[in-house]
């Protein structure tokens, strides 16, 4: 799991969520889909929800950086986690709690 943080995001004061990129490229290509982030972003919803978290979670389109995926990003901050899978759930969900609480 890869942590990028990118400040070109300029939605300051926009309402939180958890962008989790699901698309499916086609072909041979590499993608988000083709490597499980729909069941990624079924477990963060639930945990979401069973925590009472006021966040939302968008299912996405390509993020750009597919090679690199499943990838998700929390907006607005821009901060972007590559390559998560649901082995990686406990350690996004105290990445989303701390950006909840920012
Ligand atoms: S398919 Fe997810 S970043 Fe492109």
């Amino acid at each position: 799991m890869v942590d990028q943080q990118n400040n070109n995001d300029t939605s300051a004061g926009a309402e939180k969520c958890i962008m989790v990129c699901t698309n499916h490229r086609s072909g041979l290509h590499n993608s988000c889909g083709a490597r499980g982030s729909e069941a990624l972003a079924a477990r963060l919803e639930d945990e979401i929800a069973q925590k009472g978290w006021h966040i939302e979670l968008k299912r996405s389109i390509c993020l750009g950086r597919c090679n690199e995926g499943p990838n998700l990003k929390l907006v607005p901050g821009g901060q972007m986690i590559c390559a998560v899978n649901v082995d990686h759930l406990e350690s996004v969900l105290a990445k989303v709690g701390d950006f909840i609480s920012e």
